[in-house]
Protein backbone atom coordinates (compact mmCIF):
# COMPACT_ATOMS: atom_id res chain seq x y z
CA UNK A 1 0.00 0.00 0.00
CA UNK A 2 1.30 3.45 -1.10
CA UNK A 3 0.17 6.75 0.25
CA UNK A 4 0.39 8.98 -2.93
CA UNK A 5 -2.97 10.56 -3.09
CA UNK A 6 -5.51 9.85 0.03
CA UNK A 7 -8.19 9.19 -3.23
CA UNK A 8 -7.69 5.69 -2.30
CA UNK A 9 -8.10 5.45 1.38
CA UNK A 10 -10.83 4.89 2.43
CA UNK A 11 -13.16 6.57 5.17
CA UNK A 12 -11.59 3.94 7.86
CA UNK A 13 -8.56 4.08 6.48
CA UNK A 14 -8.55 7.75 7.18
CA UNK A 15 -10.17 7.83 11.06
CA UNK A 16 -7.95 4.99 11.66
CA UNK A 17 -5.24 6.88 11.50
CA UNK A 18 -6.15 9.97 12.65
CA UNK A 19 -7.32 8.45 16.10
CA UNK A 20 -4.16 6.39 15.87
CA UNK A 21 -1.82 9.66 15.78
CA UNK A 22 -3.97 11.48 18.54
CA UNK A 23 -3.02 8.13 20.60
CA UNK A 24 0.46 8.19 19.39
CA UNK A 25 0.33 12.07 20.94
CA UNK A 26 -0.72 11.34 24.24
CA UNK A 27 1.31 8.33 24.92
CA UNK A 28 4.75 8.65 22.84
CA UNK A 29 6.15 6.12 24.91
CA UNK A 30 3.96 3.19 23.87
CA UNK A 31 5.13 3.40 20.41
CA UNK A 32 9.44 3.28 21.39
CA UNK A 33 9.87 -0.21 19.81
CA UNK A 34 7.00 -0.12 17.93
CA UNK A 35 8.59 -0.41 14.00
CA UNK A 36 11.95 -2.73 15.74
CA UNK A 37 14.43 -1.52 13.32
CA UNK A 38 12.70 -0.86 10.10
CA UNK A 39 14.35 1.93 8.00
CA UNK A 40 12.64 5.16 6.63
CA UNK A 41 14.49 6.43 3.44
CA UNK A 42 13.36 10.10 2.77
CA UNK A 43 14.33 11.01 -0.96
CA UNK A 44 13.39 14.74 -1.72
CA UNK A 45 13.89 16.77 -4.96
CA UNK A 46 12.94 20.07 -2.41
CA UNK A 47 13.31 21.80 0.53
CA UNK A 48 11.10 20.69 3.78
CA UNK A 49 11.04 21.43 7.47
CA UNK A 50 8.46 19.92 8.99
CA UNK A 51 8.02 16.80 6.63
CA UNK A 52 11.64 15.69 6.66
CA UNK A 53 11.79 16.32 10.84
CA UNK A 54 8.76 14.47 10.96
CA UNK A 55 9.61 11.50 9.21
CA UNK A 56 13.33 11.43 10.53
CA UNK A 57 12.49 12.41 13.51
CA UNK A 58 9.58 9.98 13.99
CA UNK A 59 11.20 6.81 12.54
CA UNK A 60 13.84 6.94 15.16
CA UNK A 61 11.21 7.89 18.22
CA UNK A 62 9.32 4.51 17.10
CA UNK A 63 12.33 2.85 17.19
CA UNK A 64 13.27 2.58 13.74
CA UNK A 65 15.67 4.81 11.07
CA UNK A 66 15.70 7.16 9.36
CA UNK A 67 17.87 7.58 6.08
CA UNK A 68 17.98 11.09 4.12
CA UNK A 69 18.86 11.31 0.48
CA UNK A 70 18.97 14.71 -1.61
CA UNK A 71 17.92 14.15 -4.98
CA UNK A 72 20.80 16.18 -6.43
CA UNK A 73 23.12 14.08 -4.37
CA UNK A 74 22.33 10.86 -5.62
CA UNK A 75 22.48 8.58 -9.21
CA UNK A 76 18.85 9.17 -9.37
CA UNK A 77 18.89 12.29 -11.68
CA UNK A 78 21.04 10.27 -14.12
CA UNK A 79 19.99 6.77 -13.99
CA UNK A 80 16.53 4.92 -14.57
CA UNK A 81 14.22 5.89 -12.37
CA UNK A 82 12.62 2.32 -12.20
CA UNK A 83 16.22 0.63 -11.67
CA UNK A 84 16.96 3.19 -8.67
CA UNK A 85 13.69 2.55 -6.92
CA UNK A 86 14.01 -0.81 -7.33
CA UNK A 87 17.53 -0.73 -5.53
CA UNK A 88 16.34 1.53 -2.49
CA UNK A 89 13.27 -0.78 -2.01
CA UNK A 90 16.24 -3.97 -1.41
CA UNK A 91 17.48 -1.26 0.96
CA UNK A 92 14.88 0.24 3.57
CA UNK A 93 11.21 -0.84 4.19
CA UNK A 94 9.57 2.16 3.56
CA UNK A 95 10.22 5.31 1.13
CA UNK A 96 8.97 9.60 1.92
CA UNK A 97 9.77 11.08 -1.62
CA UNK A 98 9.13 14.49 -2.23
CA UNK A 99 9.47 15.00 -5.99
CA UNK A 100 8.73 18.08 -8.49
CA UNK A 101 6.10 16.54 -10.53
CA UNK A 102 3.38 13.65 -9.55
CA UNK A 103 3.70 11.65 -12.86
CA UNK A 104 7.11 11.12 -11.68
CA UNK A 105 6.15 9.98 -8.39
CA UNK A 106 3.70 8.06 -9.29
CA UNK A 107 6.26 5.93 -11.95
CA UNK A 108 8.94 5.83 -9.12
CA UNK A 109 5.83 4.16 -6.77
CA UNK A 110 5.24 1.98 -9.38
CA UNK A 111 8.69 0.56 -9.20
CA UNK A 112 9.02 0.20 -5.56
CA UNK A 113 8.44 -2.32 -4.06
CA UNK A 114 8.06 -0.84 -0.10
CA UNK A 115 5.48 1.84 0.53
CA UNK A 116 6.05 5.04 -0.70
CA UNK A 117 4.61 7.89 1.00
CA UNK A 118 3.92 11.19 -1.26
CA UNK A 119 5.32 13.93 0.93
CA UNK A 120 4.21 16.40 -1.39
CA UNK A 121 4.01 17.08 -4.85
CA UNK A 122 2.62 19.39 -7.87
CA UNK A 123 -0.33 17.68 -7.57
CA UNK A 124 -1.21 16.43 -3.54
CA UNK A 125 0.22 16.98 0.03
CA UNK A 126 -1.73 13.99 1.39
CA UNK A 127 0.55 13.61 4.49
CA UNK A 128 -0.69 17.39 5.44
CA UNK A 129 -4.24 17.06 5.20
CA UNK A 130 -4.08 13.73 7.62
CA UNK A 131 -2.19 16.10 10.15
CA UNK A 132 -4.73 19.10 9.79
CA UNK A 133 -7.43 15.91 10.12
CA UNK A 134 -5.85 14.81 13.58
CA UNK A 135 -5.49 18.87 14.45
CA UNK A 136 -9.21 19.27 13.55
CA UNK A 137 -10.09 16.49 15.45
CA UNK A 138 -7.96 17.53 18.44
CA UNK A 139 -9.50 21.41 18.18
CA UNK A 140 -13.01 20.80 17.57
CA UNK A 141 -13.52 17.27 18.79
CA UNK A 142 -14.77 15.92 15.56
CA UNK A 143 -14.62 15.96 11.83
CA UNK A 144 -17.78 15.27 10.33
CA UNK A 145 -20.26 18.12 9.72
CA UNK A 146 -17.23 20.53 10.56
CA UNK A 147 -17.12 23.71 7.57
CA UNK A 148 -13.53 24.54 6.59
CA UNK A 149 -12.79 27.20 3.89
CA UNK A 150 -9.43 27.67 2.03
CA UNK A 151 -8.69 30.77 0.74
CA UNK A 152 -5.69 31.78 -1.72
CA UNK A 153 -4.45 29.78 -5.00
CA UNK A 154 -5.91 26.20 -5.19
CA UNK A 155 -2.74 24.09 -4.62
CA UNK A 156 -1.95 20.88 -3.75
CA UNK A 157 -2.68 21.18 -0.09
CA UNK A 158 -6.00 22.33 -1.23
CA UNK A 159 -6.65 19.58 -3.04
CA UNK A 160 -5.53 17.04 -0.45
CA UNK A 161 -7.87 18.81 2.09
CA UNK A 162 -10.52 18.14 -0.50
CA UNK A 163 -10.02 14.55 -1.05
CA UNK A 164 -9.86 14.31 3.03
CA UNK A 165 -12.53 16.02 3.65
CA UNK A 166 -14.91 14.09 1.14
CA UNK A 167 -14.42 10.82 3.07
CA UNK A 168 -15.12 11.83 6.08
CA UNK A 169 -17.06 14.60 5.89
CA UNK A 170 -15.71 18.31 6.29
CA UNK A 171 -16.63 20.53 4.17
CA UNK A 172 -14.42 22.26 2.22
CA UNK A 173 -14.86 25.85 0.85
CA UNK A 174 -12.51 27.64 -1.77
CA UNK A 175 -11.87 31.15 -2.36
CA UNK A 176 -8.90 30.67 -5.52
CA UNK A 177 -9.03 33.19 -8.08
CA UNK A 178 -5.85 31.44 -9.45
CA UNK A 179 -5.37 27.60 -9.51
CA UNK A 180 -1.77 25.92 -10.04
CA UNK A 181 -1.82 24.40 -13.52
CA UNK A 182 -0.33 21.50 -11.88
CA UNK A 183 -3.42 21.09 -9.08
CA UNK A 184 -6.07 20.74 -11.47
CA UNK A 185 -8.12 17.73 -10.83
CA UNK A 186 -11.33 17.46 -12.55
CA UNK A 187 -12.15 14.22 -11.56
CA UNK A 188 -11.46 15.14 -7.73
CA UNK A 189 -13.32 18.26 -7.72
CA UNK A 190 -16.43 16.94 -9.24
CA UNK A 191 -16.74 13.84 -7.01
CA UNK A 192 -16.20 16.00 -4.06
CA UNK A 193 -18.79 18.46 -5.27
CA UNK A 194 -21.08 15.69 -5.97
CA UNK A 195 -21.29 14.73 -2.42
CA UNK A 196 -21.40 18.43 -1.42
CA UNK A 197 -18.42 18.85 0.11
CA UNK A 198 -16.11 20.45 -2.45
CA UNK A 199 -17.93 24.48 -2.98
CA UNK A 200 -15.93 26.70 -4.91
CA UNK A 201 -16.45 30.03 -4.31
CA UNK A 202 -16.93 32.40 -7.65
CA UNK A 203 -15.50 36.07 -6.63
CA UNK A 204 -15.80 37.40 -10.38
CA UNK A 205 -20.25 36.19 -9.20
CA UNK A 206 -20.22 38.33 -5.91
CA UNK A 207 -17.14 40.01 -5.86
CA UNK A 208 -14.14 39.72 -3.29
CA UNK A 209 -15.19 41.11 -0.03
CA UNK A 210 -18.36 39.41 0.06
CA UNK A 211 -16.89 36.09 -1.31
CA UNK A 212 -14.85 36.06 1.48
CA UNK A 213 -17.58 37.09 3.96
CA UNK A 214 -19.56 34.33 3.02
CA UNK A 215 -17.17 32.14 3.41
CA UNK A 216 -15.27 33.00 6.92
CA UNK A 217 -18.67 33.77 8.36
CA UNK A 218 -20.26 30.17 7.90
CA UNK A 219 -16.51 28.30 8.24
CA UNK A 220 -15.05 26.40 11.45
CA UNK A 221 -11.55 26.94 10.01
CA UNK A 222 -10.18 29.08 8.10
CA UNK A 223 -6.97 28.26 5.87
CA UNK A 224 -4.52 29.42 3.94
CA UNK A 225 -1.32 28.37 2.39
CA UNK A 226 1.45 30.50 0.21
CA UNK A 227 0.40 31.53 -3.31
CA UNK A 228 3.70 30.91 -4.92
CA UNK A 229 5.11 26.85 -4.12
CA UNK A 230 7.98 26.63 -2.61
CA UNK A 231 10.08 25.54 -5.84
CA UNK A 232 8.98 28.51 -7.46
CA UNK A 233 9.85 31.13 -4.97
CA UNK A 234 13.38 31.95 -6.11
CA UNK A 235 13.22 31.13 -9.64
CA UNK A 236 14.10 33.92 -11.97
CA UNK A 237 12.05 32.45 -14.17
CA UNK A 238 9.26 32.53 -12.69
CA UNK A 239 9.87 36.15 -11.17
CA UNK A 240 6.99 38.20 -13.56
CA UNK A 241 4.42 35.37 -12.31
CA UNK A 242 5.09 35.37 -8.71
CA UNK A 243 4.75 39.48 -8.45
CA UNK A 244 1.32 39.07 -10.85
CA UNK A 245 0.41 36.78 -8.12
CA UNK A 246 1.32 38.66 -4.95
CA UNK A 247 -0.73 41.93 -6.58
CA UNK A 248 -3.47 39.68 -7.71
CA UNK A 249 -3.85 37.57 -3.96
CA UNK A 250 -3.57 40.83 -2.00
CA UNK A 251 -7.17 41.68 -1.58
CA UNK A 252 -7.70 37.52 0.02
CA UNK A 253 -5.35 38.10 2.58
CA UNK A 254 -6.00 36.45 5.64
CA UNK A 255 -5.71 39.25 8.77
CA UNK A 256 -7.10 39.97 11.52
CA UNK A 257 -9.37 42.53 10.11
CA UNK A 258 -10.92 40.23 8.27
CA UNK A 259 -11.64 37.53 11.11
CA UNK A 260 -12.52 40.15 13.31
CA UNK A 261 -16.25 38.93 14.07
CA UNK A 262 -15.54 35.59 13.43
CA UNK A 263 -14.62 33.06 16.59
CA UNK A 264 -13.10 30.23 13.79
CA UNK A 265 -9.59 28.66 14.10
CA UNK A 266 -6.98 29.66 11.75
CA UNK A 267 -4.56 27.41 9.91
CA UNK A 268 -2.13 27.28 7.47
CA UNK A 269 0.45 24.46 6.72
CA UNK A 270 3.47 26.72 7.09
CA UNK A 271 6.00 27.79 5.77
CA UNK A 272 4.02 31.49 5.74
CA UNK A 273 5.40 34.41 4.08
CA UNK A 274 3.75 37.30 6.96
CA UNK A 275 1.99 40.21 4.92
CA UNK A 276 1.48 38.05 1.83
CA UNK A 277 -1.16 35.43 2.23
CA UNK A 278 -1.25 36.08 6.02
CA UNK A 279 -0.15 38.74 8.43
CA UNK A 280 2.38 37.79 10.89
CA UNK A 281 -0.31 39.20 13.42
CA UNK A 282 -2.96 35.94 12.54
CA UNK A 283 -0.21 33.55 12.93
CA UNK A 284 0.44 34.39 16.36
CA UNK A 285 -3.44 34.75 17.02
CA UNK A 286 -5.28 33.29 19.88
CA UNK A 287 -7.56 31.64 16.87
CA UNK A 288 -4.04 30.35 15.29
CA UNK A 289 -4.07 26.66 15.90
CA UNK A 290 -0.96 27.06 13.55
CA UNK A 291 1.73 25.54 15.77
CA UNK A 292 -0.34 22.24 16.87
CA UNK A 293 -1.14 21.99 13.68
CA UNK A 294 2.26 21.81 12.76
CA UNK A 295 3.60 19.64 16.07
CA UNK A 296 1.15 17.30 14.85
CA UNK A 297 2.88 16.24 11.63
CA UNK A 298 5.52 14.62 13.58
CA UNK A 299 2.54 12.45 15.64
CA UNK A 300 0.78 11.87 12.00
CA UNK A 301 3.71 10.97 10.06
CA UNK A 302 4.09 8.27 12.69
CA UNK A 303 0.60 6.85 12.15
CA UNK A 304 0.84 7.08 8.73
CA UNK A 305 4.86 4.85 8.56
CA UNK A 306 2.88 2.55 10.41
CA UNK A 307 -0.22 1.61 8.75
CA UNK A 308 1.68 1.41 5.80
CA UNK A 309 4.34 -0.98 6.91
CA UNK A 310 1.78 -3.01 8.85
CA UNK A 311 -0.38 -3.17 5.67
CA UNK A 312 2.96 -4.06 3.54
N1 LIG B 1 3.98 21.90 5.60
C1 LIG B 1 5.07 21.33 5.06
O1 LIG B 1 5.01 20.33 4.33
O2 LIG B 1 6.22 21.95 5.41
P1 LIG B 1 7.65 21.61 4.80
O3 LIG B 1 7.63 22.03 3.36
O4 LIG B 1 8.60 22.44 5.61
O5 LIG B 1 7.91 20.16 4.92
N1 LIG C 1 1.89 24.40 -1.23
C1 LIG C 1 3.21 24.74 -0.80
C2 LIG C 1 3.49 24.38 0.64
C3 LIG C 1 3.47 22.92 0.93
C4 LIG C 1 3.90 22.64 2.32
C5 LIG C 1 4.25 24.17 -1.71
O1 LIG C 1 4.01 23.17 -2.39
O2 LIG C 1 5.32 24.73 -1.71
Amino acid sequence: MHLITLKPWSETDILETVEESLKIKNHPEKYRHAVGGKSLCLLFQKTSTRTRCAGEVGITQLGGHAHYLDWRTTNFALADLGDEMRVLSAYVDIILARFLKHAELVEAAAAATVPVINGCCDRYHPTQALGDLMTIQEHLGRLEGVKLCFIGVHNNVCNSLIAAGMKVGVEVSVVAPEVNPAAVDKELWEEASRKGLYKPIDTDTIGIERSLEQVTAESDIVYTDTWVDMEFFTDPAFEKERKRRLEKMMPYQLNAKLLQDHACRVMHCLPAHHGYEISGELVNDERSIIFDQSENRLHSMKAICLKLLEES
